[in-house]
Formats: C-alpha cells, sequence, structure tokens
C-alpha cells in the first residue's frame, strides 16, 4: 500500500474533522442511547430525513427505557414515513435487552448478537458511541477510499467493495480516534468526496488522492455493476363512505400493521382509468400505485391475504400509522374520493 500513506491521511482527517463536523442532533449531547437511535435510523434513511425524526423521537422517548416500555402502536407512529418497520421493531427489543443488561456490548461482535444490528450497525455503534478501533464502512467511506488508491475495479455491490477495501480502512485506524475518525469520513464523503466528486479542491486529502492526481474520472469510481430495475404495477380501492375511508392492516413482515390503502387484485380487468397514480421505489423495484375509486361492489376484488380491511374516519387518520408514500398522497385522495361520482364505470369480470 504505497500509494496509501494511511498515517497522513488519518492525520489530515482527524485535524479537518475537528474543525468541520456536522451540527447533527446525534452529535449534541452524545450518549450511546443517541447513537444507537440516529444508526437504526440512518441504516436505510438519509441523513436529512432522518433529523426531524431524530428529533421527534428523543422528546417522546428520551431514554432507553421508555423505548422498552412504549407500545407498538405509538413506537411505529414515531417512526411512519421511514419506512422498513421492523428497525423500529427492532429498535423497541433491543431497548428491551439492554435494559436488563448489567453493562452494555464493548464491541462490534457483541452488539451484532442483538436484534436489528448487523456488521455495519454494530460497528458504527462502537465506534462512534465507544470510541472502539474500527471503521463502518458505508458507501461514502467506500468512495473516499476507492478514490484514494484510484481503484478500478466493477464491484458487484456495496459488500463487494467493503470486502475488497477492508484492509486500507484498517490501516487508517489510530487507536483511540475512532469515533471521530468514521464521523470525519462520513462528512467528508457526505460533503466534499461526493459521487459527482466536485469539490476536490477544498479537499484535505487531495494529495493524498491518486483518482485526483492521476486525473481519473471522479465520477466512474467507484464503479458499481448496474442492476436491472423491476417494473410493477399495484391497484388499489380508494372509497370513502360516511366520513370513513377503507383501509387495509398489512400482514406482510416488511409492513406488518401498517395502513394501507387496500390491494386490489386486478389483472387489467377494469375498463376505466385510474383516478390517481402515485409511484415509489424501493431497492430495484419500480412501483406504480393505481387508485380506483369506487364502492363496496367491488370489495371482492380486494386482495384480502394482504391483510383485513376496516373504515377508518377522516378525524382518525393522523392517528393511524400509514404507509409513507399513501400519508404523503393522503391529501390529495381524499380530494379526489369525495368529488369521486361513483357508479360511471364497469368492470369486466
Ligand atoms: N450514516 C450512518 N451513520 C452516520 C452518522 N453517525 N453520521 C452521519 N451519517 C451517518
Amino acid at each position: 500500500m504505497e500509494s496509501f500513506p494511511a498515517t497522513a491521511i488519518s492525520s489530515a482527517l482527524l485535524s479537518w474533522g475537528t474543525g468541520h463536523l456536522r451540527l447533527l442532533p446525534w452529535r449534541a449531547n452524545r450518549s450511546i442511547y443517541g447513537t444507537i437511535v440516529s444508526e437504526f435510523m440512518l441504516q436505510q434513511t438519509r441523513v436529512q430525513t432522518v433529523i426531524p425524526y431524530f428529533i421527534r423521537w428523543t422528546q417522546r422517548f428520551p431514554t432507553l427505557e421508555c423505548v422498552a416500555n412504549a407500545d407498538d402502536e405509538e413506537i411505529l407512529k414515531h417512526w411512519e414515513g421511514m419506512g422498513y418497520y421492523s428497525r423500529a421493531r427492532n429498535l423497541r427489543r433491543l431497548c428491551q435487552i439492554l435494559c436488563q443488561m448489567v453493562t452494555f456490548p464493548q464491541t462490534p461482535e457483541e452488539w451484532q448478537l442483538l436484534p436489528g444490528v448487523g456488521p455495519y450497525t454494530a460497528t458504527a455503534i462502537s465506534a462512534i458511541g465507544q470510541n472502539f478501533d474500527a471503521i463502518a464502512l458505508d458507501g461514502n467511506i467506500i468512495r473516499i477510499l476507492a478514490r484514494l488508491i484510484g481503484c478500478c475495479e466493477n464491484f458487484e455491490n456495496k459488500i463487494a467493495a467493503a470486502t475488497y477495501l477492508k484492509s486500507h480502512a484498517i490501516s487508517l485506524i489510530i487507536p483511540g480516534r475512532c469515533a471521530l475518525l468514521n464521523e470525519a469520513l462520513m462528512d467528508l464523503g457526505a460533503m466534499i468526496c461526493t459521487p459527482r466528486g466536485r469539490f476536490c479542491d477544498v479537499c484535505p486529502l487531495k494529495d493524498f488522492c491518486q483518482t485526483h492526481r492521476r486525473k481519473l474520472p471522479m465520477d466512474a469510481i467507484p464503479a458499481f455493476v448496474r442492476f436491472v430495475s423491476k417494473n410493477e404495477i399495484v391497484h388499489r380501492l380508494l372509497v370513502l363512505r360516511g366520513g370513513k375511508v377503507l383501509l387495509q392492516t398489512s400482514q406482510l413482515k416488511r409492513l406488518h400493521a401498517i395502513r394501507e390503502f387496500p390491494k386490489l387484485l386486478l389483472e387489467n380487468t377494469l375498463c376505466q382509468s385510474p383516478c390517481f397514480v402515485g409511484r415509489r421505489i424501493i431497492g430495484s423495484y419500480h412501483y406504480e400505485e393505481q387508485f380506483f375509486s369506487a364502492d363496496e361492489l367491488f370489495f371482492e376484488l380486494i386482495d384480502f391475504h394482504r391483510g383485513t380491511v376496516e373504515w377508518v374516519s377522516i378525524s382518525e387518520l393522523e392517528d393511524v400509522v400509514l404507509s409513507g408514500p399513501h400519508r404523503r398522497w393522503l391529501p390529495r385522495l381524499l380530494e379526489l374520493s369525495i368529488n369521486a361520482r361513483i357508479g360511471d364505470w364497469k368492470i369486466h369480470l
């Protein structure tokens, strides 16, 4: 690793990090609880989205014990809109277990034995929350390391890239400084060594960076094999009666107990067009959600395997836990369902 002067790189990172870290709410009044909550929220959600959730969560649940004793519905309500709800349930189980422990886990290996804590989160909690000597290789850090070494590999995925770059990451460790080192790397990746790589002029690592020195294409490093996205159409029922809308409680593991507009079992059988179309992306899946306003004549088309249905009054909609996109689309959907003229369309069975 001759072209990788690890000690000089770490020193530059530590002095840059001392003055340039982002002021994030989990970095004010630091605690291991705050680190755990932020790392769970950041598993699949961006920093800017997490900020208001983290503030609201820690106001309502200021301690591990508060989470451990909260009921499922309230936990999910405070997670609503971030998706991947198993994180919230695992966080509660984790808090319940930690409340019973005399001493907290002290290494990534020990953290990883607990619910919802994978290898990345375990390392991040240990390194950031307990200053354990390790680097948590997230997307930002992978990008920085790949650029520093001028890496021309085409990686299958992030795990393959992390495996390839692991020894470089380990060589950066300065014992007792890994909390700051990790955060400096994360923030450098978020603010300066961004995917498009336009801020090299102000980068504290530019003198060590092979991509910069050899004028390699910054936005092509690291390279990942392109995956093919899959498209899926989902049909939904939009019905309002007596000030109530029909909602379904999902039984899918991923969305367990989250309410959504009922899913219809349709194979291009409707002859009218949807009254509303929403789009969402989950991983490599691109979903198009088509909403049809209808009356109970079409209840038999509801996909009951997906979950049970119930009428929820509009005034109670604020209190139920609704799927994130459906919550965002709700004002428009309600407007449409109020104006819908039912009975002027047909169905081919
Ligand atoms: N991404 C994952 N963990 C993070 C953290 N603690 N700060 C900023 N971004 C992160």
